[in-house]
């Protein structure tokens, strides 16, 4: 196993492996340098559902998908996010992560862990961009820590569902499962001590603020975290594994022709901690 840097800054890419076959003795340095990092990027691998769930599993517990309606009919730890349509039935979501955010942050337990295969890409375009938020962090004025470090805010995944294109209205069922949470706007990394911001999709509004003051400054200080001269942004070919720590990282999907061409990736998540 070789590991190299994308950028100065964060992101790894991880060479000479096979993700179906890592010994238990390689593990650890594998994750810990997939934390140290926030991004890690593993090209060539050819993964069923079954195996991207196994690698998954060895980093905590894997998720369900909230809705069930674009899981994998094979494995329903997996997620699919494509625009094919076969037999009048989409694959997977076509409209999934277009705006920057960390995965399913509107959960008391959020994200840790997200690993994303692509098995089919796009010629052009469908791009992943990531920023590092604690990298955000240690580059604010520190007149502004003190006020950020207090700060509560909340995730709500029903404001956040009646921003979706062609969202379908909620059950009672779902809404009762996914109320709204509170969770702070800086950080701590539970295994690296580091501070980051945890910036959610641009729906969450601090405790406290109006909807207006409130996104307003989500939104500023989520265009600081992914000033283009800090992204990392993965062009994707089938076969690549992207995983990232939520913990620390930002990201979104770049557009792509969705009439002609096609893309088609799997995606699983492992749950996290509560965050402080
Ligand atoms: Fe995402």
């Amino acid at each position: 196993m070789k590991i190299r840097s994308t950028s100065d800054e964060f992101g790894i890419f991880i060479e000479d492996l096979d993700l179906r076959t890592i010994p238990d003795t390689d593990f650890p340095a594998l994750r810990s340098a997939i934390i140290q990092s926030g991004v890690g990027v593993i090209r060539d691998q050819l993964l069923t559902p079954a195996d991207l769930v196994s690698f998954a599993e060895r980093f905590g517990k894997v998720e369900y998908g909230v809705r069930g309606e674009f899981q994998h009919p094979d494995n329903p730890d997996v997620y699919v996010i494509s625009n094919i349509v076969e037999d009048g039935k989409p694959l997977g979501n076509p409209n999934d992560g277009f705006a920057w955010h960390t995965d399913l942050s509107f959960l008391e337990h959020p994200t840790a862990f997200t690993f994303l295969y692509a098995v089919e890409t796009p010629t052009s375009g469908g791009n992943t961009e990531f920023a590092s938020a604690a990298l955000a962090y240690d580059r604010l004025p520190a007149a502004r820590k003190p006020e950020l470090d207090g700060m509560l805010v909340c995730h709500s995944y029903k404001r956040l569902h009646t921003t979706r294109k062609n969202a379908r209205a909620l059950t009672e069922e779902e809404l009762r499962r996914m109320p709204d949470v509170i969770h702070p706007m800086v950080r701590t990394h539970p295994d690296t001590g580091r501070r980051a911001l945890y910036l959610g999709p641009n729906t969450s509004v601090p405790i406290g603020m109006t909807d207006e003051a409130g996104l307003a400054l989500m939104d500023e200080l989520m265009e600081f975290t992914v000033d283009p001269a800090y992204r990392y942004v993965h062009v994707w070919k089938p076969g690549d594994l992207v995983v990232w720590d939520n913990r620390t990282m930002v990201h979104r999907a770049t557009e792509y022709d969705k009439i002609n061409e096609r893309r088609l990736m799997h995606r699983t998540t492992v749950k996290g901690e509560r965050p402080v």
